[in-house]
């Protein structure tokens, strides 16, 4: 063959389109123990495969995933693809006790799904108990081959996860408060990819640290996989815009702080300044808080270094790279609500012809939840007191009243096999039994009622939700988080929603996406979504504590009549209870 037919072969190979087939992607977690020491406190934690935190997942939109979970500890586990839509395959979707039982120790659970329409940074973590206080990792979603991004390619992309550190067992800590009643211990410290950084004691070595060459740009995936905490994030002397949060491109926005709660993730665009600067800079984090209890009100930090070339190091040769200048950023006061507002307002979806914002223009149900925290009795036998809000009583918290009872079958399942009586009730109140004035002086009785009560949707229902924050025992900032959907936030605001005024502002053109929001602290937000993924699908307060105190309840979709519109039958190995 000639010398010019071969390249001409050659060059035709590389000039067609790229086929954009999706692939099967297998991986292995194993859930076992290993000792990690940080802050000089040596534990042994449940890890993934022994690495804290657990690895970065990659697989590109389309691509099925095969993900087998082995259990090699002795709690109970199971794992969530926080974000990941499980389109017909609420079997993988991992919380406990609603699309399965836990996988027992010495088994294992094959999470079986595709990933339909998504790309972005998402990430897993275990859905059981306080696990996910240890058992998390980055989940990428690449675009499909030869699709770009609608931003220049960036030169590198870096995960930054953000985590909370507890020298104690996060497992002791919520069984020692469910007990008393009381408010659970607060963190150590707060790490970014596992490492607490040079503001504590005894972990300038437990540093993250980012290298980076000048004149660059860096897509860095932020991801907030803390226990009770939202975030502000800042790097010093550097801006970066915001590309995307939840896996949904967003219009960009240039910003210098931003916001980021648990259960959110949010892609941002880092430019390095055009030449070696000569000083390193603090990328630091420290949380957002509205509630009365008590915070871990530490400082993560970790350092992003320039890179000197070859004549900048040649120059410092006498000098030590390693006294550079550090700068730190100016992180926004621990209670910045302005900041808060302001940060969320900027959020908008791309709702660019490849990437269009999907609201739901007509709304099929309409339906209004609170959010807060309430009060249960002491349940203590033989006078003994708890520790609540008084002597009396327990923390709780709820969704219009209800106090979610976790159940002891799992809830898909009773649903699937028709054998849900006993298991949950499917009446949840489309608005609350008792109205009151959400925002203004609390009631006096603060006591919730306690169920384990599922909405149910039949398919394709279009959605529109209001989440009203209550001021019972405090007012406070909810990350709600829906599983199995991407919503809109059509409104938000503070004080009561009004019915009558509030939905003529709403934004139907380029409302954010996204899976998790922060319910503004004495306030409300709105959201809108299509029911169009049969299942049953949690919905809660992606503060663990919150969860824990009840601040969670669950969505039944219904089939649809066309084959393609079911739920697809459980796989053989799920796991049982
Ligand atoms: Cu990331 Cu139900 O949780």
């Amino acid at each position: 063959m000639g010398f010019q037919l071969l390249l001409a072969i050659f060059s035709c190979v590389l000039l067609l389109p790229q086929p954009a087939f999706a692939i099967t992607r297998h991986y292995t977690l194993e859930i076992k123990m290993q000792n990690v020491t940080r802050l000089c406190h040596t534990k042994s934690l449940v890890s993934v495969n022994g690495q804290f935190p657990g690895p970065k997942l990659i697989a590109r939109e389309g691509d099925q995933l095969l993900i087998k979970v082995v259990n090699q500890v002795p709690n109970n586990i199971s794992i969530h693809w926080h974000g990941i839509r499980q389109l017909r395959t609420g079997w993988a979707d991992g919380p406990a006790y609603i699309t399965q039982c836990p996988i027992q120790t010495g088994q294992s659970y094959v999470y079986n799904y595709t990933i339909v329409g998504q790309r972005g940074t998402l990430f897993y973590h275990a859905h059981i108990s306080w696990l996910r206080a240890t058992v998390y990792g980055p989940l990428i979603i690449l675009p499909k081959r030869g699709v770009p991004y609608p931003f220049a390619k960036p030169h590198k992309e870096v995960p930054m996860i953000f985590g909370e550190w507890f020298n104690a067992d996060p497992e002791a800590i919520i069984r020692q408060a469910t007990q008393t009643g009381g408010g659970p211990n607060v963190s150590d410290a707060y790490t970014i990819n596992g490492l607490p950084g040079p503001l504590y004691n005894c972990s300038a070595k437990d540093t993250f640290r980012l290298r980076v060459k000048p004149g660059k740009t860096y897509l860095l995936r932020l991801i907030n996989a803390a226990l009770n905490d939202e975030l502000f994030f800042s790097i010093a002397n550097h801006t970066v815009t915001v590309v995307e949060a939840d896996a949904i491109y967003v219009k960009p926005f240039e910003t210098d702080t931003i916001l980021i709660a648990p259960g959110q993730t949010t892609n941002v665009l880092l430019k390095t300044k055009p030449s070696y600067p000569s000083a390193s800079f603090f990328m630091s984090a420290r949380p957002y808080v509205t509630g009365q209890g008590t915070f871990d009100n530490s400082t993560v930090a970790g350092i992003l270094e320039y890179e000197p070339s070859k004549q900048t190091k040649d120059d410092h040769s006498r000098t030590k790279i390693k006294n550079l200048p550090l700068f730190k950023p100016t992180l926004p006061a621990l209670n910045d609500t302005n900041f808060a507002t302001k940060f969320s307002n900027k959020l908008r979806s791309l709702n660019s012809k490849n990437f269009p914002a999907n609201v739901p223009l007509n709304v099929d149900r309409k339906f209004f939840f609170t959010v807060g925290l309430g009060t249960n009795p002491c349940n203590h036998k033989n006078n003994q007191t708890c520790q609540g809000p008084t002597n009396t009583t327990m923390f709780a918290a709820s969704i219009s009243n209800i106090s979610f009872t976790m159940p002891t079958k799992a809830l898909l399942q009773s649903h699937y096999s028709g054998q849900s009586h006993g298991v949950y009730s499917p009446k949840f109140p489309w608005s609350p039994i008792v109205p009151f004035n959400y925002t203004g002086t609390p009631p006096n009785n603060t006591m919730v009622s306690n169920g384990t009560n599922l909405m149910v949707l039949p398919y394709n229902t279009s959605v529109e939700l209001v989440m009203q924050d209550t001021s019972i025992l405090g007012a406070e900032s909810h990350p709600l988080h829906l599983h199995g959907f991407n919503f809109f936030v059509v409104g938000q605001g503070f004080g009561n929603f009004d019915a009558n005024k509030d939905p003529k502002n709403f934004n139907l053109v380029d409302p954010i996406e996204r899976n998790t929001i922060g319910v503004p602290s004495g306030g409300w937000a709105a959201i809108r979504f299509l029911a169009d993924n049969p299942g049953v699908w949690f919905m809660h307060c992606h503060l663990e504590v919150h969860t824990s105190w009840g601040l969670r309840m669950a969505w039944l979709v219904l089939d649809g009549d066309k084959p393609d519109q079911k739920l697809l039958p459980p796989p053989a190995d799920l796991p049982k209870c």
